[in-house]
């Protein structure tokens, strides 16, 4: 289907498009940007409130964790992002992007039947493929002040194969590409911005016990054969133990050693 009549059966799409609004929530649309979240963070600078939303139909340098490249091709993906500014202690900052990949999660689950998974801490996987994936980045911390952060998630859709490059096609998937037909972003969206919130406020009630079982039940990678790669490059293979109780994930290696996790890439060794 061509992009276009998919946009014109996505009616909640050209609402939020025409509106600028989202549910009482102001929306910056775009047409076309280069990120997202550099436009959150800019607006959240010049003092946008919690809870506003910017929306693009593609991006030119859509970035995604560890300085790496999220393919945005127009008008069939969801690229947005959240201004959030939360009422959370600075060491509990990183407990957001989780909370944030269960509630993407469930509103796919919700809208689509699908059931996602996610690898830790940021993509969203359908089959063991990626289908999107959570940057959440902040404006600088000042002591003692609400920070400014923003939460930028990015989603294939209504995304064909072949919008993919060559070298990600065997690696990415869609929403129309698992269920073979078109989804609407708007609803979807709508869901994701809800469900969200939702988990926001579990993590100011310091529930972060809450967000853990959804995480657990979502954990594309508990139990199994994995390569950690560490910041400094470094190479741990292992297996997973999950997450612990403050989201950190527990890598137990080849001597039985447990390695605490929070930064690096994992590299999934067995299916
Ligand atoms: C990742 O997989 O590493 C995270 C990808 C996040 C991509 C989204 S698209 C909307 C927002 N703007 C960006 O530049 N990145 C995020």
């Amino acid at each position: 289907m061509a992009s276009n009549s998919i946009d014109t059966d996505d009616l909640v799409w050209q609402q939020i498009r025409q509106h600028q609004a989202l549910e009482g929530r102001k929306v910056f649309f775009f047409q076309e940007v280069d990120s997202t979240n550099t436009i959150a963070l800019d607006l959240g600078k010049n003092g946008e409130p919690h809870g506003t939303v910017v929306v693009a139909e593609s991006q030119t340098m859509g970035r995604g964790r560890l300085g790496r490249k999220w393919e945005s091709p127009p008008e069939t993906g969801l690229y947005c992002s959240i201004i959030i500014r939360p009422e959370i202690a600075p060491e509990d900052l990183s407990k957001i992007t989780l909370a944030a990949g269960v509630a993407v999660c469930a509103a796919i689950e919700t809208e689509t039947g699908l059931k996602p998974q996610i690898k830790w801490p940021n993509d969203i996987l359908l089959d063991g493929k990626k289908l999107g994936g959570i940057l959440t980045e902040t404006g600088a911390l000042q002591y003692g002040e609400t920070p400014l952060v923003v939460i930028g998630i990015g989603l294939n859709i209504n995304t064909g194969l072949s919008s993919f490059p060559a070298e990600l096609s065997k690696k990415c998937t869609s929403l129309s590409i698992q269920t073979g037909r078109q989804h609407s972003r708007g609803i979807i969206l709508k869901e994701i911005i809800n469900t969200i919130e939702q988990n926001l406020v579990v993590l100011q009630q310091k529930n972060f016990e809450k967000i853990m079982q959804q995480f657990k039940k979502r954990d594309a990678i508990a139990g199994k054969e994995l390569s950690w790669v560490t910041i400094q490059g470094n190479i741990v293979p292992g297996r997973s133990l999950g997450i612990d109780g403050h989201g950190v994930l527990q890598i137990e290696d080849k001597e039985g050693f447990v390695h605490e996790v929070v930064s690096g890439d994992i590299t999934l060794t067995q299916k």
